[in-house]
C-alpha cells in the first residue's frame, strides 16, 4: 500500500488564500496592512534568495515588506542592535525577521532577544519560547508549526497518539515536540545518543524526522500507518533530499510529506501567519 501524500505545496495555496482573505479584512477595519522588516548581514547567497522569497510570499498576501541589507565588513553588532531598537519603537512596523547566517562577530540569540516579543514572527525569542513551553499563547517558531499544520491536514485525530521527533534542535526538534505536547500527543524526543533509533520509532503513530541526515529513516523503521513528517531538507548531487528514505516509508505510512514540496512551503506561510497574528495583537484586534 502507498501512502496518501500531505502536499505542502497545496496547503500552503489554501493558507495563502485564507491569510489574503483576513488581511484584506483587517485592512478595511483598521486602515492599515502588516509591515514586516527583514535583516540581512552580508551577501551570503542563500540568505538573499530566502529574503526575496519572504518577499514574494509577503507581497503575494498583502504585507507590506522592507529589507536592509547590511553591509558584514562595516556593521557591527551594536548597528543591528539600534536598529531593533528602532523597528520595536516602530508603530508601523509589525513584526522584525533576522537571517542566518550572521558574521562570526555577531551574537545571533543576543541580536533575536533584542527584538519586542511581539514583533519576533521567527518566534526564536526566550520570551515566546518560554510561553510555548507554559503552554501560552505566543508567536511560535515557523518550521514546526508548518509540520504540525501537515500533520493536522492528514486530518487523522492525534490526542493521545505517540509522536517521535527525531532531533533536539531550538529550531525544530524542541519546538515542534512542545506544539504536539499542546495538541494532547504522548511525545518522545530523540538525538544523535538515543540507543536502537529504529526500535523507538517503531512504535511511532507519527514521526517527526528532523536530524539533518539525507534519507536516514528507513521505511522498515515505520509502523505500517504511521504519519510522517520529513522536516529535513538536504542537498545531494544537487537534489533536494528530506531525512527520510521516501522510497520505502512510502510504502509503509498511512501518510507522508514530500521533499521538496512538503514542510518547505508551508513555512513560508507560517511566517506570514505569524506577521498577521503580531499584527492584530499590536492593534489589540
Ligand atoms: N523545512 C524547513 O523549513 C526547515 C527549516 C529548518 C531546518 N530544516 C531541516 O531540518 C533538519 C534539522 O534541522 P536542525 O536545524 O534542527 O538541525 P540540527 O540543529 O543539526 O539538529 C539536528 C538534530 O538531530 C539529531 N541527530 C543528528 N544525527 C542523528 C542521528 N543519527 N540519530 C538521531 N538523531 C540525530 C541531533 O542530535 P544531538 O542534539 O544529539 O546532536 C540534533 O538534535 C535539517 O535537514 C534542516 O535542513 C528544514
Amino acid at each position: 500500500m502507498s501512502a496518501q501524500i500531505l502536499d505542502g505545496k497545496l496547503l500552503a495555496a489554501q493558507l495563502k488564500t485564507a491569510l489574503t482573505q483576513e488581511i484584506k479584512r483587517l485592512r478595511e477595519s483598521v486602515q492599515e496592512a502588516p509591515r514586516i522588516f527583514s535583516i540581512v548581514v552580508g551577501n551570503d547567497p542563500a540568505s538573499l534568495s530566502y529574503a526575496a522569497s519572504q518577499q514574494k510570499t509577503a507581497q503575494g498576501v498583502g504585507i507590506q515588506y522592507e529589507l536592509r541589507n547590511f553591509n558584514a565588513e562595516s556593521t557591527t553588532q551594536d548597528d543591528v542592535l539600534n536598529l531593533i531598537g528602532e523597528l520595536n519603537s516602530y508603530d508601523h512596523v509589525h513584526g522584525i525577521i533576522v537571517n542566518k547566517p550572521l558574521p562570526a562577530q555577531m551574537n545571533f540569540k543576543a541580536i533575536i532577544n533584542a527584538i519586542t516579543p511581539y514583533k519576533d514572527i521567527e518566534g526564536m525569542n526566550l520570551m515566546n519560547f518560554g510561553r510555548l513551553l507554559m503552554g501560552e499563547e505566543g508567536i511560535f517558531p515557523c518550521t514546526p508549526s508548518a509540520a504540525l499544520e501537515l500533520l493536522k491536514s492528514s486530518g487523522v485525530p492525534l490526542k493521545g497518539k505517540h509522536a517521535i521527533v527525531i532531533g533536539r534542535s531550538e529550531i525544530v526538534g524542541k519546538p515542534v515536540a512542545l506544539l504536539l505536547l499542546r495538541e494532547d500527543m504522548t511525545v518522545t524526543v530523540c538525538h544523535s545518543k538515543t540507543i536502537d533509533l529504529p526500535f523507538v520509532v517503531h512504535d511511532a503513530d507519527v514521526v517527526i524526522a528532523a536530524l539533518g541526515r539525507p534519507g536516514f529513516v528507513k521505511g522498515e523503521w515505520i509502523r505500517q500507518g504511521a504519519i510522517v513528517v520529513d522536516v529535513g531538507i538536504n542537498q545531494v548531487e544537487g537534489k533536494l533530499v528530506g531525512d527520510v528514505d521516501f522510497a520505502s516509508a512510502v510504502q509503509k505510512a498511512s501518510h507522508i510529506t514530500p521533499v521538496p514540496g512538503g514542510v518547505g512551503p508551508v513555512t513560508a506561510v507560517m511566517l506570514m501567519n505569524n506577521a498577521v497574528k503580531a499584527f492584530k495583537i499590536l492593534n489589540r484586534i
